[in-house]
Formats: structure tokens, sequence, C-alpha cells
């Protein structure tokens, strides 16, 4: 009797119908991310574009949907509380009337990420450790909802101007973490901003793919994934699986159809190679995990000895190369020389392909007057630029 009062609550008040999400990006993604909702079929006014993201309005099962298939965001918030409160006093009085339980399940570990600006109440760990106490306390009133197995549940709180905004975050794990990879080399490149790279570069499924300093093979799985029209959660597990209002039959139903849907390439299309034997030891192991092997060539070489693959239709593609930088390039080695050196050997055989190349912003200089984008990665100053050679 309690449980199905519950349950329609949750579809009543969760399941049943809209809420306002908030898409984390990255500085400098956010139009790449609207591309991509745009291109899933998603309406433009269900769409708000600000900076740091973008707001979405739509059920929970369109951000199940958008968290399985997005390739650009860190992460999609869910906003589930707005309310001025000036005391600690009125924030405790609101957060208890919020029904935490219908939104997260009994068995929760809670985090916090707490922000404060402007307001009365501004110290971060004070304002999480009241809410936690009152969100446990909810959650273990014995009414609500057991996951399968436990979880880890992120709170986040931000308070401007003493107005509090109250979110869950959906997401779990951040999104540029994709389940493929086995291991990672030194100074991977996050699957999200080898994405944003692809995609500035032009490259879409029917093109051919040259990554020659593939390190771990980021560009060459995002690629890979794409040609095979594989989302990019398929292969990991997400915070909103525990959730009472998820639908773990309509959530699964879409995983199996993409797996049916996977594209088998015929030919192999991605061409990655690196000059140190490790990091292809490393690759090798990334493309076996998922089988990309069909699709991913892979070789040890010195980018400064690359030709262009001879393909059946002998097109021309699409380059990326992110070369090392800082600490990775030796005391001795000069950037600017070595950035030049690219630069020669890509006029000399790749004059007519499209590139890609992602260098620290004071080493970029007018390379093949490429357009140049401003991305943050690691805390370092990078910039992306694509163009055609
Ligand atoms: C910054 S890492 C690339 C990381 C890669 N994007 C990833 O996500 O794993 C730079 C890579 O360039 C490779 N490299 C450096 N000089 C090279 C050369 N002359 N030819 C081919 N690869 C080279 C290094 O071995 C290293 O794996």
């Amino acid at each position: 009797m309690e449980s199905s009062a519950f349950e329609k609550r949750v579809k009543r008040r969760v399941r049943g119908r809209e809420h306002d999400f908030f898409i984390v990006c990255s500085p400098g993604l956010e139009k790449v991310c609207r591309s991509e909702i745009l291109a899933a079929g998603f309406p433009k006014d269900s769409l708000n574009l600000v900076e740091g993201g973008l707001e979405f309005r739509g059920r929970l099962s369109d951000a199940a949907a958008l968290n399985l298939n997005l390739r650009s965001p860190s992460r999609i918030l869910m906003r589930v509380g707005r309310f001025k409160a000036d005391s600690f006093e009125k924030l405790e009085k609101k957060i208890r009337a919020m029904d935490f339980d219908l939104f997260l399940p009994e068995n929760s570990e809670l985090k916090f990420s707490v922000t404060a600006h402007k307001s009365r109440l501004y110290h971060s760990d004070a304002i999480a450790g009241r809410c936690e106490a009152l969100i446990l306390d909810q959650l273990a009133s014995g009414t609500g909802f057991m996951a399968e197995k436990p979880s880890t549940q992120t709170v986040y709180i931000r308070a401007d101007q003493d107005e509090f905004h109250i979110s869950l975050d959906s997401t779990g794990n951040l999104l540029f973490k994709r389940g493929i990879k086995v291991k990672v080399t030194p100074a991977p490149l996050r699957e999200n901003l080898a994405f944003a790279l692809l995609f500035w570069a032009g490259f879409s499924a029917s093109d051919i793919l040259l990554d020659p300093m593939a390190g771990a093979g980021t560009f060459s799985l995002e690629a890979a994934m794409i040609k095979a029209g594989i989302p990019p959660g398929l292969f990991r597990s997400f915070a909103f699986e525990s959730w009472p209002g998820f639908s773990s039959r309509a959530f699964a139903r879409l995983k199996n159809q993409a797996q049916e849907n996977r594209v088998l390439i015929p030919e192999k299309e991605i061409f990655a190679s690196d000059i140190d034997a490790s990091a292809l030891a490393v690759m090798q192991q990334n493309i076996s995990a998922h089988d990309f092997c069909q699709t991913i060539d892979l070789c040890q070489r010195d980018f400064f000895s690359l030709t262009p693959p001879a393909t059946a239709s002998g097109k021309k593609g699409v380059i990326v190369l992110n070369p090392p930088y800082g600490k990775r390039l030796g005391e001795k080695t000069n950037p600017r020389a070595l950035y030049g050196e690219i630069e020669k050997k890509l006029l000399s055989d790749f004059k007519g392909w499209r590139l890609g190349i992602i260098l620290p912003s004071k080493d970029a200089h007018p390379l093949l007057r490429l357009q140049w984008r401003p991305i943050f990665h690691g805390g370092l100053d990078i910039l992306a630029g694509t163009g055609i050679i």
C-alpha cells in the first residue's frame, strides 16, 4: 500500500513531468554541445545557452538519453529547488519541505558541492553539514526507495545573493569517462575535448581519420565510436540509474537498440600511430577491449616519416594532432621549432586534408592560418586550431 502510494508520488512529481536541467560544459564547448542536442532532435526552445553550459527543459527520460548520447558536456544537473534563505533556520525549513526521497534512493552516500556568493550564509562546509543531516533524515524515513546497489549521489548547492539553487547530479563520473579505456598514457586528452576538436575539424562518420601522435588513442577511439554509431555512454553507468524516478526498462531498450544498430565498418578508416612503443601497447589494449581492431589501423611510426594512407577511395580526410608539450618535450627541445617542423611536414604531405591540432597558447603561432579557440585542459591554457591544410 505504502510503496504504491510512493510510486504514484514519484510518477506525478518526478517521472511524469518536465524538469529544468543544467548541462555543464567546459568553457568553450557550450556551442558544440548545443549542436549535438539539436542534431539529436531536441527542439531549440527546450534549450538556453549560457556561460558554462546549457539550460534544458525536459523529462528525466530525456536527461537519461542525453547522458547516454552526448559527447561534449561534463555532467547534467537536475534542478530540484530554488528559494531565498538568509539564515540557517530558513535554509533548514526549505530543505525540510523538499521531499528528497522522491529523487534519491535511501541507500545513498551523499556528497556536496557548495558555492556561495554575496550571501549571508557563506560557509560552504556549514551549509553542506546542515543540509546533509536533513536530507539523510528524509531518505531514512522508511517510505522511500532502495536502489539495487548503494550509490554515491552529489547534491549541488549554489547560493547567490541569498538565493539558493539546489540540484542533483544525474551523471556521476564526469561524462568524458566513457568507460572504454583499459589504460592511459601520460597526458591523455579528455574525450570531450577530443570530440570537440573532431567536431570543429568537420569530422563525420564517413571520413578517414589520421591520428599520428595517438598516445592512448583518445581521438581514434572517439572516431571509431562515431563511425560505429555507438553512444559514448554505452559502456558506463550513471548516478540517475539508482534514482526512484529512473525507468530501467526504457533505458535498457535504448541501450539495446544502440547495440543492435552498431555499424560494421568494412575497411579500416582510422589510422593511428605513435613513435613510442609503450603508447602503442596501451592503445592496442584499448582498441581490443571493445572490438575496434577492425576499424583502427595501428602502427609504430615517426610522424615525420608518415605519408597519407592508401585507401580504396583515395579520399582526403581529417588529421588530428596533440603534440607533446611542457615537460614532456624535454628541456632541450624548442617547442616553436618542433611545431614549425610539424607545419612543414603537413604542408608538404597533407595538402587538402582538414586539420585539428592542440597547442599550448604561448607557443601557438600563425600555423597554417587556422581558426584558434581557447580550451581548458587540466589547468593548462591551450588552443584548439582547425582548418584546411
Ligand atoms: C600529448 S601525447 C598525445 C596524447 C593523446 N592525444 C591521448 O589522448 O592519449 C603526445 C604523443 O605524441 C607522441 N609523439 C611525440 N613525437 C612523435 C613523433 N615524432 N611521431 C609520432 N608520435 C610522436 C608521444 O609519444 C605521445 O604519445
